[in-house]
């Protein structure tokens, strides 16, 4: 399912074949947690600004407008109207960062909807069940992201019980996988590699997740406040120890930077909340750096967000009309910025999988990374 084309150092080029098409890899993932992007962005933007795979969130979908609703609606790609690939976050992520008053014990976790503040349990079977009924591509492992601040014994429990969740998960994976009524028969479940930023329990976990033999693996518990060093530390240590010949994802990173730095490391797929959240706040990126259009600078600039962007956005609309559209508030000024953002993303890994096809990926990653930090913001 996973085809190695071509390494160039560490950097991994992939093509990793779903029943909902073809992933080709390095990947940024556009995020719309609630079956939506945010911004106004509808699917068949997507399909115009070259999105390759929409993520979306077991726990949201959970609460509201249920999963029970999706499946009888046909399952999330019918429900959004989107045939490309899905991959679905497991709850378990969102369920610390998100609910509130939490009991963790083995066989899942007590919390509070953020909504409407009803008890919800989930476990890795939930999990795999919500998902289920959600019908994504890609299903996410249920697991415990241990806060940064947590001591070696906590994390050494914690990684020791989300490696029995992943197993629990599987079991469950594949008897749902064979029930009559599922709408997607061939989901697969990846597996989510934890651990802090102890490089010795990370690479311990890496191995005994890699003997479950699933068709993907990914890094989690990363970017939750440790130092993009630490980051970049547990990277180096953890990606040889997860199987080459499998796509590896690294969750929620990041900045441009660090997908480069990551990428250059061998991670095939990304997932990120920066392109929508600050489209929406009027920050946009550009190859000279971020652009802040709410700055008095570009209040007469004719100018496209960024010259030669071939983005729906850069076509036709300046600078100008774009600031004057945010400071009156209008949806329309953001909906512009979450474009020409996501457009920048998925360019930005078009330009890398061309590069590691043509052995340049070094001097790719240099030449643009001096360009983005010429404004610092
Ligand atoms: N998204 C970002 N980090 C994580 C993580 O550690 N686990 C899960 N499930 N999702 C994430
Ligand atoms: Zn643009």
């Amino acid at each position: 399912m996973y085809e190695l084309i071509k390494r160039d150092g560490l950097a991994k080029r992939g093509r990793f074949t779903t029943v909902h098409g073809v992933i080709e890899t390095p990947v940024f993932m556009n995020v719309g947690t609630a079956a939506a992007i945010k911004g106004a962005v509808s699917t068949e933007d997507l399909n115009r600004i070259g999105t390759q795979v929409e993520l979306s969130n077991t726990y949201h979908l959970h609460v509201r407008p249920g999963d029970e609703v999706v499946k009888k609606l046909g399952g999330l790609h019918k429900f959004m109207v989107w045939d490309k690939p899905i991959l679905t976050d497991s709850g378990g992520f969102q369920v610390f960062s998100l609910a509130g008053l939490r009991k963790i014990k083995e066989e899942g976790v007590h919390f509070q909807s953020h909504i409407d503040g009803r008890k919800i349990f989930m476990g890795p079977e939930e999990s795999m069940r919500i998902q289920s009924n959600l019908a994504s591509t890609i299903a996410m492992a249920f697991d415990e992201c241990p806060a940064s601040t947590k001591d070696r014994d906590y994390i050494e429990k914690s990684v020791a019980r989300t490696t029995r969740w992943l197993r629990r998960c599987k079991t469950e994976m594949e008897r749902l996988n064979s029930l009559p009524d599922t709408i997607n028969p061939d989901q697969m479940l990846f597996g989510i590699n934890q651990g802090g930023i102890l490089e010795d329990v990370r690479i311990a976990h890496a191995q005994a997740i890699s003997e479950l033999d699933l068709p993907g693996y990914a890094i989690g518990g990363l970017a939750v406040g440790e130092s993009h060093e630490e980051m970049y530390r547990i990277l180096d240590a953890v990606v040889p120890h997860l199987p080459l010949h499998k796509p590896t994802y690294l969750m929620g990173v990041g900045t441009p930077a660090n997908i480069l730095e990551a990428v250059e490391r061998g991670v095939d797929f990304f997932d990120c909340v920066y392109p929508t959240r600050n489209g929406r706040h009027g920050h946009v990126y550009t190859n000279q750096g971020k652009l802040n259009l709410f700055n008095a600078k570009y209040e007469l600039d004719d100018r496209p967000i960024e010259e030669g962007c071939q983005c729906p956005v850069c076509q036709k609309y300046s600078r100008a009309y774009i600031r004057h559209l945010l400071k009156a508030k209008e949806m329309l000024g953001m909906r512009f910025c979450v474009l020409h953002n996501l457009y920048f993303y998925n360019t930005m890994m078009e330009e890398i999988r061309q590069a590691i096809e043509e052995g340049r990926f070094k001097e790719y990653k240099k030449q643009k990374l001096a360009g983005m930090e010429q404004t610092k913001n």
